[in-house]
């Protein structure tokens, strides 16, 4: 299907600097953006959105893809913060697709698939037919955890370059896991996480705080076969969302354990962001740190926005940095709701992503976790400005 409708001045994106940046204003629009999605994008489990083909088109993937759970999610935000009852139901309908993935044995990626669909379902509606749907995800989830590596194994593709891959990602599959341990009160998954997290924290990081992409193992005693990237630039470059995945996961794996090991990786993290000389000042960072051509390299919006909302919730962990942090965030959410960073074709609300460009793959355009971020930062940052404080956005 061909993608040419361009949004209309009525939802268009703020032209806003950090002065005057409204994160419940741009909600608004966003809002806005997400209920006429719903007519213009049919509903359909085998073209769920994920970004833009080269000639313009949707590029709609199956559930199986690793990006499926995001439009779902997308809608369930929306939904808490407008209680649109339309948004509600297609956020229910792209969710119900998402339901057999419980069983997906090929990827760790059920945190993303099942935890940003059911998941954000599940904190909205308390019901019992999710809650089963994110403790059978987890259950199959911890069946890719090897006691001898001490980690849950990544992918299953390039069997002939890796043994037992793990990446910096697959520190975001962790909440679905403690999560689960509280719905169903089974130990197992929070042990499988917080050792996956040990591991992680012990070899995936550089001395400066920058992380590795992979991390391959050796299955038989889990000790380093080879330190590689996939998505980044080079074996020992910064790949921007793989930094923010792991900023990301380490304030989540510390708000859920309370190991101040996991606080101050993800203090350090922030800390590699904050200073490192190529970040250019809107904060929207090149796709890797270390592209070679900055600064005539593509941005990634969607690093940015996973960092931001990380950094929305280390504010409240970090109190002593929280200004910062809430700064930074700042900064970021007033550039990606600025005309520069806004998608011109439904469904999405932000560009200028790259999904990999060592593939040469979805450069410079919007993509679908781009937006679900986005949105989740926006909430947070509203939150906290409401009421001073993340519980209603945040489950503990
Ligand atoms: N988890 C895959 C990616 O960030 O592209």
């Amino acid at each position: 299907m061909l993608v040419c409708v361009i949004w209309g001045a009525c939802v268009s994106q703020q032209r806003v600097g950090s002065s005057n940046f409204s994160p419940s204003q741009q909600l608004q629009i966003l809002t806005e953006k997400a209920i006429n999605n719903i007519t213009l994008i049919p509903l359909d489990s085998m073209k769920v959105p994920r970004s833009i083909n080269e000639d313009g088109s949707l590029h709609g993937v199956k559930t199986r893809d690793w990006t499926s759970g995001f439009y779902a999610g997308t809608f369930w935000g929306l939904y808490r913060f407008s209680k649109d009852a339309r948004l509600k139901k297609a956020a229910m309908d792209w969710t119900s697709f998402q339901k057999k993935e419980r069983y997906d044995d090929h990827t760790h990626d059920l945190g993303f698939k099942i935890y940003c669909s059911f998941g954000e379902g599940y904190r909205l509606m308390n019901n019992e037919d999710y809650k089963q749907v994110i403790i059978d995800a987890s259950e199959q989830l911890i069946q890719r955890y090897s006691d001898k590596v001490g980690a849950i194994r990544s992918w299953d593709h390039n069997r002939d370059k890796w043994d037992y891959p793990v990446i910096i990602d697959n520190m975001m599959n962790l909440e679905m896991l403690f999560v689960a341990t509280k719905l169903s009160g089974n130990q197992k998954y929070y042990e499988i996480a917080n050792k996956h997290a040990q591991k992680t924290l012990a070899n995936h990081f550089r001395t400066d705080n920058s992380s590795y992409h992979v991390i391959d193992y050796y299955p038989e005693n889990g000790e380093i076969r080879k330190r590689n990237t996939h998505q980044g630039h080079s074996h020992e470059s910064a790949w921007a969302r793989g930094q923010a995945w792991g900023l990301y996961g380490f304030t989540v794996t510390y708000r859920e354990t309370k190991n101040l090991q996991y606080l101050e990786k993800a203090k350090e993290i922030a800390n590699f962001f904050f200073t490192h000389p190529n970040l250019p000042t809107d904060k929207i960072p090149y796709w890797d740190f270390n592209a070679p051509n900055i600064p005539n390299e593509e941005r990634d919006a969607s690093a940015a926005a996973i960092a931001a909302s990380a950094l929305i919730e280390l504010s409240q962990h970090d109190t002593k940095n929280s200004k910062k942090y809430l700064a930074w965030a700042d900064q970021v959410l007033s550039s990606l709701s600025s005309k520069t960073y806004e998608a011109t074709t439904p469904p999405f609300f932000v560009t200028q992503c790259v999904g990999s460009k060592p593939h040469n793959s979805e450069i410079n355009v919007p993509i679908s976790y781009a937006d679900y971020y986005f949105v989740e930062a926006l909430l947070r940052r509203n939150a906290l400005m409401k009421n001073g404080s993340l519980s209603e956005v945040i489950a503990d």
